[in-house]
């Protein structure tokens, strides 16, 4: 493969954009995308498991929401939310207060990224409940706003040198079943990692001076993490018994991703508040934030607001995107395709010992590589020499936490797509395994 305009951008980027803002795993320059294929500046083609980290699911350049993109900017392009009126905003506000979950009156703010969501989230929980802490999980990732970013524990370089972060601010564990602190299994476990909690409710953590408890119903960054059913149940029911805000945040897994339209409906419980991102407008930037209608009317104007939130283009690629995903009927695609892809991986677990774990819902799959089955010690050298040997073999997979492996294909992707990227990713754990990839790649994919 030739890599040589790759490389050359690589090289200029290298002069003008700073290393913090970037994870690597390989030189990767795109040129363009269409469905789940991606091809970069050298005419090198590539299936993509990552959908721009899950804010692409229904493909690059959908012909209709390039169509929906093109009608628009026609017309007007933004003309800022703050002090006019638009109808592609009004309309993409009714349409989201019909999928998201909450059966009552609700309100949607819009912004441009999951972490300035996470902010106004922030702002919402506090004001009506006039309570300042606030609860979230250790490894997650809410975003990279000062705001945001005090919600996320997943990496000291996040925190490092910038602080005051905002206080008050409390991480407790995620509920990790394959990695359980406790050493329980499905059959013996009584919650005991939620019993901690309400240790700490007991003992140093008053319930009525916490706001809101904000979780991921799938921890993504975190490494694909499935709760268990009854543990989101029984940590819904603590909130509900304690007046605490229950926040679903659905950056990464809203939008379809895990076979319904937010991840929290697989557990049956009733959100507060839904905050959304990524992939809702399909590669324009937009993010909301959908809540009960008297949390939103705790805060005076103009409390949250960006000149570009809920712009007329960003809402026109949304409502589209929403069109298709109901078209296509992509939320049973998803559930479909990441059942067979789940089956697939936990074949290839059967074969291979490198392989710990396989989870998720729908298209949202993580495979736990492990050095060792016993210890379940993440193998991160391992997964970050088999991203980059598939990107060499032209499939786009990272990796996330100690060494999983990140499946987020667009939902858009074909059977035959997703079989030869599996193909691939078996191919890679082959070579990794006789020891045909060598050491220098750790200097580039370097991963989180
Ligand atoms: C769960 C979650 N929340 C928030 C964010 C931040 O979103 P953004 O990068 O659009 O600010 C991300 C991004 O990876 C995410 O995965």
């Amino acid at each position: 493969m030739n890599y040589e305009k790759c490389n050359e951008v690589v090289t200029r980027d290298s002069k003008v954009y700073p290393e913090f803002a970037r994870i690597p795993y390989y030189p990767l320059a795109i040129k363009e995308g269409r469905g789940a294929i991606i091809e970069d500046m050298d005419g090198n083609k590539y299936i993509d498991m990552l959908s721009s980290a899950s804010s692409l699911n229904t493909g690059h350049c959908h012909p209709r929401i390039i169509k929906a993109i093109e009608k628009q900017i026609n017309s007007f392009i933004s003309y800022t939310a703050a002090y006019t009126y638009s109808e592609p905003l009004v309309a993409l506000g009714e349409e989201l207060c019909k999928i998201t979950p909450g059966n009552y009156e609700k309100r949607v703010v819009f912004g441009l990224s999951g972490s300035d969501a996470n902010d106004g989230m922030i702002k919402m929980v506090r004001a009506y409940t006039n309570r300042t802490k606030i609860v979230s999980f250790i490894g997650s990732y809410h975003g990279s706003t000062y705001g945001s970013m005090s919600l996320s524990a997943i990496s000291l370089n996040m925190r490092r040198k910038i602080g005051p972060l905002l206080s008050d601010i409390i991480h407790i564990k995620y509920p990790h079943c394959y990695r359980c602190s406790f050493e329980k299994d499905e059959v013996n476990c009584n919650l005991e990692c939620l019993n901690d909690f309400r240790d700490s409710l007991n003992t140093y953590l008053p319930p009525e001076e916490i706001a809101a408890i904000v979780m991921e119903p799938i921890a993504g960054d975190a490494g694909l993490i499935v709760p268990p059913h009854r543990y989101v149940k029984e940590l819904y029911k603590i909130c509900k018994e304690n007046g605490i805000l229950f926040v679903s945040e659905e950056v990464q897994q809203g939008f379809g991703r895990t076979g319904s339209w937010f991840c929290i409906e697989h557990f049956g419980v009733e959100p507060d508040i839904v905050v959304m991102g990524k992939s809702m407008a399909s590669g324009v930037p937009l993010s909301a934030i959908v809540a009960r209608k008297e949390i939103t009317d705790s805060l005076g104007p103009p409390a949250h607001l960006f000149t570009m939130s809920g712009n007329a283009l960003s809402c026109a690629a949304s409502l589209e995107t929403i069109n298709v995903i109901r078209d296509e009927g992509l939320l049973a695609r998803s559930t479909e395709l990441g059942n067979y892809a789940k089956k697939r991986f936990e074949e290839l677990k059967e074969k291979y010992e490198i392989i710990g774990d396989v989870r998720g819902k729908g298209l949202s799959i993580g495979v736990d590589l492990v050095k060792n089955r016993k210890t379940k010690e993440g193998n991160k050298d391992a997964a970050a020499k088999i991203c980059y040997r598939c990107w060499q073999k032209g499939v786009i997979v990272i990796f996330l936490a100690s060494g999983v492996l990140r499946i987020q294909p667009p939902l858009v992707i074909s059977k035959e797509e997703l079989d030869k990227a599996i193909d691939v990713i078996e191919e890679s754990i082959i070579e990794y395994m006789s020891g045909e990839i060598s050491d220098s790649v750790l200097a580039v994919a370097k991963g989180w």
